[in-house]
């Protein structure tokens, strides 16, 4: 049995922003996590040829800086690098392979009982917490649709967090299923690498290019967000043309009205675009169904393919170990409430990274519960 004050649940950005933050306080805390390593999306499931989406100063972590010679767009590598540095700097320690099971507030005793699995040996930990921080991710698990005969596909099917480089598919037909960020950059890296690719494109999307990103995500600092998004939209149009005859449709709501009203980002185009205008990679809609290694689509094109990518995004396993957390998270491990107002719960419960803000979002959040903690203690002591 570890009696801790901070227990927090996940290694990754979020986790280590939170482990910093305190430590800034002196506050003491045990960090868990269930893989071998830190940041194991970034190490263990993100695709070679991946950079930070969004311009480094909207990355920074907090109370570290990147290099002053590291570029705009920082490269997957140079982040992992970052992370160890940060790791380095807060003497952060994960208790690595160690596995959050369950988690309850136990009334009587005012704190968290958090069973954990150490993975290695097989063998149970058991953790009692005054606080306890939900870091574990918006992307703990493969969310992949339930199509009619997937499982009969006789090709291969992965999910995105699986897929390294479009090497191995030289010379393959290859469907994409989904349309975020991974979904077009995996249909790009297909598609130069020599795979007949399709990609389908089932909701409208905001295409933009990063540096567009930059600009909107700056300004919107100063000016009204439907003033920004009427500035992009029209950049956009003028950049891309009329995407709609290859099958993207643009939504009604702005791209920076719908980040904030939804959590929906833009699509960063890395090249795609100009792939489908070529006709190098086609657009499809909605799947009906899957016969044998025929895909027919609800336009009633039937087409042949030999491997499946879903880009499809992922689900929360929150609920499956946190009890109690009802106040906090809904039903799909999101929080209930509201941005800003996101990352509290009730008795000492919090949550890091999971407002679908990126990186900024986790740095906000990592020092509102930091700040917040050390209130409560301060309050308790004095
Ligand atoms: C492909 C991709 C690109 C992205 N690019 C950007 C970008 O450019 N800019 C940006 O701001 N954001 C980006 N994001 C979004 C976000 O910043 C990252 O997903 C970031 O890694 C989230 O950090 P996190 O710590 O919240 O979650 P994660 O990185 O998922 O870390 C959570 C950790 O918790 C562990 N864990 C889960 N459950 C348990 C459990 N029960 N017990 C113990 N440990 C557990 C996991 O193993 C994992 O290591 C991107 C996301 C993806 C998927
Ligand atoms: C490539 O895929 C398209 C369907 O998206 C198909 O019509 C075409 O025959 C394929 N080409 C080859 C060389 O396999």
């Amino acid at each position: 049995m570890e009696n801790v004050v901070v227990l927090i649940v996940g290694a990754g950005p979020a986790g280590l922003a939170t482990a910093a933050c305190l430590t800034q306080f002196s506050i003491p805390y045990a960090i868990v996590e269930r893989e071998d390593c830190s940041a194991s999306l970034w190490r263990k499931r993100a695709y070679d040829r991946l950079k930070l989406h969004l311009a480094k100063e909207f990355c920074e972590l907090p109370h570290m800086s990147y290099p002053a010679d590291a570029p705009t767009y920082i490269p997957k590598s140079m982040f992992i690098k970052y992370l160890d540095d940060y790791m380095g700097r807060f003497d952060i320690q994960p208790k690595y392979l160690t596995s959050v099971e369950s988690s309850i507030y136990d009334n009587d005793k005012k704190c968290w009982s958090i069973v954990a699995c150490d993975v290695a040996e097989g063998t149970t930990i058991n953790f009692i917490a005054k606080f306890l921080i939900v870091a574990s991710g918006e992307n703990s698990a493969e969310n992949i649709p339930d199509i009619s005969g997937l499982h009969r596909f006789p090709g291969e099917v992965i999910h995105s967090s699986r897929y390294k480089s479009g090497k191995s598919f030289s010379g393959k037909s290859v469907l994409v299923v989904g349309s975020g960020n991974s979904g077009m950059e995996i249909a790009y890296d297909l598609a130069t690498h020599g795979a007949n690719t399709s990609i389908v494109i089932r909701s409208p999307i905001h295409v933009m290019t990063k540096e567009l990103v930059r600009l909107g995500m700056t300004l919107a600092h100063h000016l009204p967000l439907n003033l920004v998004d009427n500035l992009l939209v029209m950049v956009t149009k003028f950049i891309f043309g009329d995407l709609s005859r290859h099958g993207i449709r643009m939504p009604k709501m702005g791209p920076m009205t719908l980040k904030s009203k939804t959590g929906r980002s833009s699509v960063i185009d890395v090249g795609t675009v100009g792939l489908i205008k070529r006709g190098l990679i086609q657009v499809q809609g909605s799947i009906s169904k899957i016969m044998g290694n025929i895909v027919k689509f609800q336009s009633g094109d039937e087409i042949t393919f030999d491997a499946i990518v879903f880009a499809t995004g992922y689900k929360s396993t929150t609920n499956m170990w946190l009890k109690n957390g009802e106040g906090m998270l809904n039903d799909n491990g999101l929080p209930t409430k509201e941005y800003p107002n996101h990352w509290k719960g009730e008795n000492g419960l919090y949550c890091a990274g999971l407002a679908r803000r990126g990186l900024a979002g986790i740095a906000a959040d990592a020092k509102n519960i930091a700040d917040d903690i050390k209130s409560v203690i301060g309050s308790m002591c004095g």
